[in-house]
C-alpha cells in the first residue's frame, strides 16, 4: 500500500502540459515567448484555420514535428517513467503534449488527449499513419494513396479531446491527481482537478508559479518540473508500505 501525507493511495492520475517539456527546450503556448505569443491559436489551431490556409497550418507542425528531432526528454519525463514503472497500472498517465517526450523518457502508457506530432490522419480513408518529419496536401497517405487528404493529428480548438471517457473514468476513481506544468487555462482538462477533488481525491500541482486552478490544489511544488516532480516522486515510493 503507498501513502501520501498519511493518506491512502490506490490510484493515481496524472496530468501533463507544455510546461514539463519546457526543460527539454520546447516552446509552451502561454509563457513568455510562447507559441500562442507567436501566433494567433485561431489562425493555427482549428478546422476552420486549416481549411481557410492549409500551408501555414502544416508549417506550423511540420515545424514542431522537426523540433522534436533536436530535443530530449528530461528528468521531469524519467521521474514519471520511473514511477509507472514501479506502480504499473495504478498510475493514469494523461498529457495535453502532442511531443513524444514522455515515451522517449520511459513512459510506455501513455493518453494523449490532444493527439500527436508524430502521426497524421487521412481524412480520406479515415486512417492514423505515422508522420514524416514534414508533410503537406501533396504527401500522398500510405494507407489509401490518394493526396490532398492529410492533416496534422491533433485536436484542434473546438473539436473533442481524444479518449474522455477513459480519462474521466479514472479520474472518479483516483485517490491522488497531479497536475503538471499546465496553465488551467484549456477545458476540458483544466476542469479535471476539480472532478478529482470533488470524488475525494487529494489533489497536487507543480508548476513554476500558480495555476489559473491553484485554488482547487491541496498541495503545491512550486518550481522547475524537473527539480520538484523528483521530490513528488521520491516521496511516493518512499511511502510505500508492504
Ligand atoms: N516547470 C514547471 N512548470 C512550468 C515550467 C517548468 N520548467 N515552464 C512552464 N511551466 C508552466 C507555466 O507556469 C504554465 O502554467 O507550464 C504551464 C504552461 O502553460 P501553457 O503554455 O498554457 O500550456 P498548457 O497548459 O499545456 O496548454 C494547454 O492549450 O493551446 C492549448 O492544446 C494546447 O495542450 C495545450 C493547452
Amino acid at each position: 500500500m503507498l501513502y501520501y501525507r498519511q493518506r491512502a493511495i490506490d490510484q493515481i492520475v496524472i496530468l501533463t502540459g507544455a510546461g514539463i517539456s519546457a526543460a527539454s527546450g520546447l516552446s509552451t503556448f502561454r509563457d513568455a515567448d510562447g507559441l500562442w505569443e507567436n501566433h494567433d491559436p485561431m489562425d493555427i489551431a482549428t478546422p476552420e484555420a486549416f481549411a481557410r490556409d492549409p500551408d501555414l497550418v502544416y508549417r506550423f507542425y511540420n515545424a514542431r514535428r522537426q523540433q522534436l528531432e533536436e530535443v530530449q526528454a528530461n528528468s521531469a519525463h524519467c521521474a514519471l517513467a520511473r514511477l509507472q514503472q514501479a506502480l504499473g497500472d495504478k498510475v493514469f498517465l494523461v498529457t495535453q503534449n502532442v511531443d513524444d517526450l514522455h515515451e522517449r523518457g520511459g513512459s510506455e502508457q501513455v493518453c494523449h488527449m490532444h493527439g500527436e506530432l508524430r502521426s497524421m490522419l487521412c481524412q480520406h480513408c479515415g486512417q492514423r499513419q505515422p508522420a514524416p518529419p514534414i508533410f503537406d496536401a501533396s504527401t500522398a497517405c500510405p494507407h489509401c494513396g490518394k493526396s490532398g487528404g492529410l492533416r496534422p493529428d491533433i485536436v484542434w480548438f473546438g473539436e473533442m479531446p481524444h479518449h474522455m471517457d477513459s480519462i474521466e473514468a479514472h479520474l472518479h476513481g483516483c485517490d491522488l491527481f497531479v497536475a503538471v506544468g499546465t496553465s488551467g487555462a484549456v477545458y476540458p482538462a483544466a476542469g479535471f482537478v476539480q472532478l478529482a477533488r470533488a470524488t475525494g481525491a487529494t489533489t497536487v500541482e507543480v508548476n513554476r508559479e500558480f495555476s489559473d486552478v491553484a485554488g482547487y490544489f491541496h498541495h503545491h511544488y512550486t518550481g522547475c518540473a524537473t527539480d520538484q516532480l523528483g521530490l513528488l516522486v521520491d516521496e511516493l515510493l518512499a511511502a510505500r508500505v508492504g
